[in-house]
């Protein structure tokens, strides 16, 4: 497996000053990190934090990206546009996509399309609700969703990072085991096995109440290479601690 990889997710929080504080604090104390490191910012405040983290080692994500090239899509954003503003990882196929805005696998793939077409690398985001959970069907929900990620995207899928996120551990608290979070990395791991020669490349991250003192015993399963951190990615000591328990 390559480097492990820490993404914040601030999602539609912050502010010029907040932002200014929070990469300041998280640049102080990040020092040379054994993981890669990633804060995925709202779209207004990119330009501040590209200035903000310039070559120091956080990288910038995005949190959303159009699955179109330009042209009449009011509001939306596209990747050669993200692209300018150094942008390095875009979130794409969040549950709170989904959910709220109808997002569906075949728009989540081509979104993941548009960004590998800027050499922006996609974290493509799957993972289960509850009612999924227990109705037995975790493992088919999430093939489903990668699975069209991986029909629209060819041999480009091993240039992809992962991010399993059941929805009903984001932001309640409740986190998966490393067990449980285990058992769906593997099942991942073996469709993109399946898929690529260069798999082993991909890297899987957990997402879903990743915390500083669940990090660890997380971080430690075999096929967890990393974490899509929201709410505990908003305070620099949280998020300095997730990355410090990196192996
Ligand atoms: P959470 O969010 O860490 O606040 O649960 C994770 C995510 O939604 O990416």
């Amino acid at each position: 497996m390559t480097r492990k990889l820490i993404a914040g997710n601030w999602k539609m929080n912050g502010s010029l000053q907040a932002n200014a504080q929070l990469l300041q604090g998280v640049q102080a104390g990040v020092g040379a990190p054994r993981c890669d490191v990633a804060v995925c910012v709202p779209a207004p405040y990119l330009a501040q934090c590209q200035q903000l983290l310039g070559e120091g080692p956080v990288q910038l994500g995005a949190q959303d990206v159009s699955a179109h090239a330009f042209g009449a899509f009011t509001g939306e954003i596209s990747a050669a546009m993200l692209r300018e503003l150094g942008v390095r990882y875009v979130i794409v196929g969040h549950s709170e996509r989904r959910q709220y805005h109808g997002e569906t696998d075949q728009q989540v793939s081509l979104k993941a399309k548009a960004a590998l077409a800027n050499g922006i690398t996609p974290i493509v985001c799957v993972g289960e609700t509850l009612l999924e959970r227990e109705s037995g069907q975790t493992e088919l929900v999430v093939k489903r969703q990668l699975a069209a990620v991986i029909h629209d995207n060819g041999h480009c899928i091993s240039e992809i990072v992962v991010a399993y996120e059941p929805v009903w551990a984001i932001g309640t608290g409740k986190t998966a085991t490393p067990e449980q979070a285990q058992a769906v990395h593997a099942v991942l791991r073996a469709q993109l096995t399946a898929a690529s020669q260069h798999a082993d490349r991909i890297a899987i991250l957990y997402g879903g109440s990743m915390n500083a003192g669940n990090a660890k015993a997380l971080l430690a399963q075999n096929d967890i290479d990393g974490g899509l951190i929201g709410g505990a990615s908003l305070k620099a000591e949280d998020f300095l601690s997730i990355v410090a328990a990196c192996p």
